[in-house]
């Protein structure tokens, strides 16, 4: 069915996995089972179908490399598990900086220097006839990632928003988007098996069981950048609201709740470590307690969905659909325009995916 045509904002960890995950898994068969992918084809759309076009950064150590090298330059720490890449042809560009750097992280790398100018994305976008562009900036980056989403409806691509700035679950942007005629996906990515579903997923067992939420919380831990960034608590104000109510969703009453990354640790590189903790009461108002820790890789835990997500944008754009992506977006993001359990919003997308569902 043709290429997809992918630009990307962010050349960090999480691009690193994305862009490594297509090659990883480019002569997948289909049938074949790939672990955090719903399928090997998607709507007609393989995952080798994904060509990376364009790449904005503003770390002076990745721009002006190809996007194969600048996947893993330092700070990245991403696992290497597609190394050694193929060149893919694609110059890393300056983009403007804006909000995207925290003070604090000017520390961790350096940005590139004051006499260079950044590119304009929007005609980047355009003279590379990308199909859509994957925001992927630190928490935080309000003001870049609405820059990177203008540029988009500019240049009239597809826009998914993998981090959380509100977007496709803003309504004033979801209809500039449906007016330009192009589809948007988000708001920030859900990982496959993170501390996110499975908060979801402990909280669900509890009220379908019948038992009393009384009072949870999530703590997060890591030590790439994506934790460094958020050790600064004004950055984390969208990213407390989008975990929080992804969990809160779940429950048909108020309950106190504290989810939030809660600290940077520098030698756990890319592993996150999240806690759980669950309290309840069930049958005779006695207590349960359920404790759960996950660890996993932060980084690839998120590409494959972004893989499936990136297909299902095409399929919208293949389809003239425009607007908010809702089951999709539900089915991949923790802040979507429409939240929903997510074994419904899985049976959403394969139902879009057989064009029996709009949007
Ligand atoms: N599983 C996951 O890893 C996961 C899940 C949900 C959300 N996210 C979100 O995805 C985003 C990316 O995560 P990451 O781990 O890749 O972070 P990262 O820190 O590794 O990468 C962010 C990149 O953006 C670059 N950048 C900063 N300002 C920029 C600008 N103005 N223009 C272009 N590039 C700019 C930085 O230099 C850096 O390379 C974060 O917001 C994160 O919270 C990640």
């Amino acid at each position: 069915m043709g290429e997809i045509r992918v630009a990307l904002a962010g050349i960090g960890n999480c691009a690193s996995a994305l862009v490594q995950g297509v090659k990883y898994y480019r002569d997948a068969k289909e049938g074949d089972f790939i672990p955090g992918l719903m399928h090997v084809n998607f709507g007609g759309y393989h995952i080798r179908d994904i060509r990376f076009v364009a790449a904005f950064e503003v770390n002076r150590e990745k721009i002006g490399k190809d996007l194969s090298e600048a996947i893993f330059a330092e700070p990245n720490c991403c696992a290497k598990f597609a190394n050694p890449m193929p060149r893919l042809g694609v110059e890393v560009l300056p983009g403007p900086i804006l909000d995207g750097v925290a003070p604090h992280m000017r520390e961790a790398f350096k940005v590139y220097a004051e006499d260079e100018d950044p590119v304009d994305a929007a005609e980047v976008l355009r003279e590379t006839e990308a199909d859509m562009l994957v925001n992927f900036l630190p928490v935080g980056s309000y003001e870049a990632t609405r820059y990177y989403a203008q540029a988009a409806l500019d240049a009239g691509c597809a826009f998914v928003n993998c981090i959380p700035e509100f977007i496709a679950s803003d309504g004033k942007w979801a209809a500039r988007f449906e007016r330009a005629g192009l589809p948007v996906a988000g708001d920030d990515i859900k990982s496959q098996v993170g501390a996110t579903i499975l908060h979801r997923a402990l909280v669900n067992l509890f009220v379908e069981r019948g038992v009393v939420v009384d009072e949870t919380y999530q703590l997060n831990i890591g030590g790439n950048t994506d934790f460094l960034n958020m050790t600064c608590e004004e950055r984390l104000r969208t990213k407390r609201v989008s975990k929080t109510e992804a969990v809160t969703s779940m429950v048909p009453y108020p309950v106190p709740t504290r989810i939030g990354p809660s600290d940077y640790v520098p030698f756990l590189g890319d592993k996150k470590i999240c806690y759980i903790h669950l309290k309840g009461r069930n049958f005779g108002n006695l207590p349960v307690v359920v404790s759960a820790k996950l660890e996993v890789e932060d980084s690839p835990n998120s590409a494959g969905v972004v893989i499936d997500v990136i297909r299902a944008v095409k399929l919208a754009l293949d389809r003239g659909i425009s607007g908010p992506l809702t089951s999709i977006s539900a089915y991949a993001f923790k802040h979507p325009p429409i939240q929903v359990e997510d074994h419904i919003a899985r049976r959403w997308v394969e139902e879009f995916i057989q064009g029996k569902r709009e949007r």
